[in-house]
């Protein structure tokens, strides 16, 4: 399945290149004259260094062992030493930046990410790495059983929860899991939030995004994209892009996205947490078991498509979160 990943924060991406993995494949990245992020193998067609520890000038990379310099596409320029014209090349791949981040895709053709809610909306990012296959990792931003047990007190309140009506839809290329509205007590929230019912809808966008989005009274309030990019077979990085907007009072909304942030934080920590000792545990076993219960449809669903086992049926649940 051919998909943009995000591979680097584009702050981290200055006038130097910058090596990145993904999928166990190295990438150069660098930026042209106009500060357009491009991206090359981090192996040099000519013989073999690492394009990612030369320099960058003109908006070209040069390669660190004989000075051939490449630009964004993939082209070789001659160094004084080479006689004629350089008919060396390499194949960019495709690179898109948004949203603060730098994705790359094998392929240009590639659908682009979806975007993070902007008009007048309060943004925030945040990002880890973790040590386990992406699928785990997605997976777990989709799953909302564990939030009472490892996020308690956090995402909820862990007791005896409320009950919600969830609707399971999936197509080829996405698994959208929505949780009907339901009046949830969230005391300090409220006062930035105001009254209404709240409803919640997950989207998992294939192969490595999940979409979060939150409203209250029908009014978006919420919004988050979760990029999970496979480096390894057992090692992913996580990109979160949120903001918010309270339908009522907007002048919190900065410290609403400070506070999102803050828990955000905490929440990833706990999710790396469980995430590693699940695999290390899996890993001592040798075998992972998957005895998925009724309510969590969504999971078996995500890894079918992953596997391009063809269509999936929809589905609806009821859980007590
Ligand atoms: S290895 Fe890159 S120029 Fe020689
Ligand atoms: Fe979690």
């Amino acid at each position: 399945m051919s998909a943009y990943f995000a591979v680097a924060e584009s702050s981290a991406l200055g006038r130097r290149p910058l090596g990145v993995v993904l999928e166990d494949r190295r990438i150069a990245l660098a930026r042209d004259e106009g500060g357009a992020a491009f991206a090359l193998p981090d192996l040099c067609p000519h013989r073999g260094a690492p394009l990612s520890r030369g320099s960058v000038i003109r908006g070209r990379l040069r390669c660190p062992y004989h000075g051939i310099a490449f630009d964004g596409a993939g082209r070789g320029h001659a160094p004084p030493w080479m006689e004629g014209p350089c008919t060396l090349r390499t194949e960019p791949l495709a690179v898109h930046e948004a949203m603060g981040l730098v994705f790359v895709a094998r392929e240009p053709s590639a659908p682009l990410p979806p975007r993070l809610a902007s008009d007048g909306w309060q943004p925030f990012g945040l990002a880890i790495d973790i040590d386990a296959p992406a699928v785990e990792v997605v997976e777990n931003f989709m799953d909302s059983t564990h939030t009472g047990v490892v996020h308690a007190g956090l995402i909820r309140t862990g007791d005896a929860g409320q009950l919600r009506e969830v609707t399971i839809e999936a197509d080829e290329r996405t698994v959208e899991v929505r949780h009907a509205a339901v009046d949830e007590e969230l005391p300090l929230v409220r006062r930035w939030l105001g009254p209404g019912a709240i409803d919640h809808v997950d989207i998992c966008h294939l192969p490595g995004t999940v979409e979060v989005r939150y409203a209250v009274g029908g009014e978006p309030f919420f919004h988050v994209l979760v990029f999970v990019t496979p480096r390894s077979a057992t090692r992913s990085s996580v990109f979160v892009r949120g903001a918010v907007r309270s339908p009522r009072a907007r002048a919190l909304d900065r410290f609403a996205a400070a506070g999102a942030a803050l828990v955000g934080r905490r929440i990833l920590a706990q999710d790396k947490a469980i995430l590693e000792a699940t695999e290390d545990a899996v890993r001592r076993a040798g075998s992972r078991p998957l005895a998925y219960q009724r309510a969590e449809a969504m999971h078996p669903m995500v890894r079918r498509l992953l596997r391009g086992e063809g269509r999936v049926e929809s589905a609806r649940v009821r859980v007590r979160l």
